[in-house]
C-alpha cells in the first residue's frame, strides 16, 4: 500500500492543478480535508467537491471540465477501470473489481485488507498525506474521526488493522488519545438520561427508546441528572456512578439472556482529539463524526470541511446549528420506519420510506432500525426513499455474522441494481444503491436471488 501511495504521491507532484471528488458523509468529509489540507501544504492550486454518488451526470460533468487532475477520496474505486478521458488517482476502500489493481488507484481490498474496518476512505488518503510530508502526521486525527464516522470500531469495539498504525501516527504527534470507556454515542455533550435512552448498541431492553425508564433508572441508582441547570454528561460522572451505571445495564442484559457477548460491548476503546476542548462537538472522534454527518448529508459540505480544516467561530456554529436539525431528523425518521412496518421476505426484509426520510440519511436509519429491539437481526434490512430526482435510494445492512457466512451486500446491490440500469456498491456489511422509480418490486427479487446465491442456499 505504501508503494502504491508513492506512485500517487509522484503524480500529485507533478501536477498543478488538482480537483477533489468526495463523499457526503463523515468519512468523506475527513477524506476530502486530509486531500485540501495536503494540497494547500504543497502549495497546489486544488478545488474541491462534494457528491452523493458518482453516478452518469456527475461523471460526465467530470470528463467536460477538463480536469488537469481529479483526485477520488472516499469514492472511486467503483469507476476505476473506466471514463480513461478523466485522469485520475483514487484513495478510496469501497469493493472493487479484481483488475483494477492500477498505479493511481489506492483501495485496502487490493491488498487483501477489508475496507469495512481495516482503514476507511480518510485513512487511505491518509497515507498518500503522510507518503507526501511526515508533517502531514497531525492529519492522523481526521483519518480517525473517518473510521469512527464508517463504525469501523464495530467489529472488535476498537480499530484495527491499519486504523491501528494511523491511531499510532496520531498518539505520537499528540493529537489523539484512547481508552476504555462506555461506547455509546454522546459521551461529552448529551445529558446521560438521552445517552442511554439513544442506545443502541448494544440495545437496553427496558431502557433504549424509553426517556422516562431511563431517567427512574438513573434515579434509582442515586445519579444526579443535573447540576443546577445544567444536564450532566457522562464525562461529568465520578468512577463509582460510571460504574454502578455500566454494571446495573449488563446485568439487565445478562438477565434478559444476551449472554457475555453482548453485555461487554459496553465497553470498547474510544478516541479522543487531545487538542480540542473537552465537553465540546469535537472532542470525542464519534462525536465528531456525527457534527460532520450534518452538514454534508445536507447539502453544506463547506461546513463541515472548513471545521475539518480548523474553523472554530462561524463554521463550527453553523456545525453546530445543523447539528439539531439532524438529531431530530434521526428521530423523526425512526419513527417513521417504525410505523411504516417492517415487511418480511424469505431472504431479506424491507420498508419503504418514500418521502418521509431523506435519500442520504436513509441508512444511517436503516442502520439504527436493525440494531433495534423490533427488528429481526437475523435477516438483512433493505430501507427504500425517494430522491429529488425521481429515482429511489436504496440502503442495506447486514450483521458480522451474516458477512462471515459469505453475504456480500455490496455485490448483491451492485449486480441486482445494474441489471435495473442503476447503481450500487459498498461494503459486504453496508451497501446502497440507486434505482429508477416503481422497480422496487423487481429490485427486490434480484437482490433475494444474489443473497440466496451468495449465502448457498
Ligand atoms: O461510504 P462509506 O464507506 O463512507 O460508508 C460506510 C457505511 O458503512 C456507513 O454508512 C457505515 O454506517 C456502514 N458500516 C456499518 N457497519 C460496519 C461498517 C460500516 O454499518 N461495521
Ligand atoms: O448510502 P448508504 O449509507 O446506505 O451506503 C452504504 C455504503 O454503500 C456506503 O459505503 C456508500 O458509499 C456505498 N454506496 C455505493 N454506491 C451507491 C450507494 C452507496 O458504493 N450507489
Ligand atoms: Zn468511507
Amino acid at each position: 500500500m505504501l508503494k502504491r501511495a508513492i506512485e500517487i504521491r509522484n503524480i500529485i507532484n507533478h501536477s498543478k492543478e488538482i480537483h477533489i471528488v468526495t463523499h457526503i458523509d463523515a468519512d468523506g468529509i475527513t477524506a476530502g480535508a486530509i486531500a485540501s489540507e495536503t494540497l494547500k501544504r504543497l502549495g497546489k492550486k486544488y478545488s474541491i467537491e462534494c457528491v452523493k454518488q458518482l453516478d452518469d451526470f456527475i461523471l460526465n460533468k467530470l470528463t467536460d471540465e477538463n480536469h488537469e487532475l481529479v483526485w477520488f477520496t472516499d469514492l472511486g474505486s467503483s469507476i476505476s477501470t473506466d471514463y480513461p478521458d478523466i485522469n485520475k488517482i483514487i484513495t478510496d476502500h469501497h469493493t472493487c473489481p479484481k483488475d483494477s489493481n492500477l498505479p493511481f488507484h489506492l483501495n485496502p481490498h487490493l491488498f487483501g485488507l477489508e475496507g469495512a474496518y481495516d482503514i476507511s476512505g480518510a485513512g487511505v488518503t491518509y497515507l498518500v498525506s503522510k507518503c507526501i510530508d511526515l508533517k502531514n502526521m497531525d492529519l492522523s486525527a481526521l483519518a480517525i474521526v473517518g473510521a469512527c464516522g464508517d463504525l469501523q470500531d464495530r467489529k472488535f469495539c476498537k480499530l484495527q488493522g491499519m486504523n491501528r498504525e494511523i491511531l499510532m501516527d496520531g498518539k505520537s504527534t499528540g493529537v489523539i488519545q484512547n481508552m476504555m470507556d462506555v461506547r455509546y454515542f454522546g459521551r461529552e455533550t448529551r445529558p446521560i438520561s438521552k445517552l442511554l435512552q439513544y442506545s443502541g448498541d448494544p440495545f437496553i431492553p427496558g431502557l433504549s427508546r424509553r426517556e422516562d425508564a431511563c431517567v427512574s433508572f438513573l434515579q434509582d441508582l442515586n445519579v444526579r441528572l443535573k447540576d443546577g441547570d445544567y444536564w450532566r454528561k457522562w464525562i461529568d460522572l465520578n468512577k463509582e456512578e460510571r460504574q454502578k451505571i455500566i454494571s446495573s445495564i449488563a446485568q439487565i442484559l445478562l438477565t434478559k439472556g444476551f449472554g457475555h457477548k453482548i453485555a461487554a460491548r459496553l465497553i470498547g476503546e474510544i478516541y479522543i482529539l487531545s487538542k480540542e476542548k473537552p465537553g465540546t462537538e469535537l472532542h470525542d472522534a464519534k462525536e465528531f463524526a456525527t457534527l460532520l454527518n450534518s452538514t454534508a448529508r445536507y447539502d453544506q459540505y463547506e461546513v463541515g470541511l472548513n471545521v475539518c480544516l480548523g474553523d472554530r467561530d462561524k463554521w463550527l456554529k453553523k456545525a453546530c446549528n445543523l447539528l439539531g436539525g439532524h438529531r431530530r431528523n434521526l428521530v423523526e425518521g425512526l419513527q417513521f420506519a417504525k410505523e411504516e412496518k417492517i415487511q418480511k421476505r424469505t431472504f431479506l426484509q424491507f420498508f419503504h420510506a418514500g418521502e418521509g426520510i431523506r435519500d442520504t440519511i436513509i441508512g444511517i436509519v436503516t442502520n439504527m432500525m436493525l440494531n433495534s429491539e423490533d427488528v429481526d437481526s437475523n435477516l438483512p434490512l433493505i430501507g427504500f426513499a425517494y430522491t429529488e430526482n425521481g429515482d429511489v435510494k436504496v440502503s442495506a445492512r447486514t450483521t458480522h455474522d451474516f458477512v462471515d457466512k459469505g453475504l456480500d451486500l455490496s455485490s448483491a446491490l451492485r449486480n441486482a441494481a445494474k441489471e435495473l440500469n442503476g447503481i450500487g456498491g459498498g461494503h459486504n456489511i453496508a451497501a446502497g444503491a440507486t434505482i429508477p422509480k416503481g422497480k422496487e418490486e423487481e429490485f427486490l427479487d434480484l437482490l433475494e436471488k444474489e443473497i440466496k446465491d451468495q449465502l448457498g442456499l
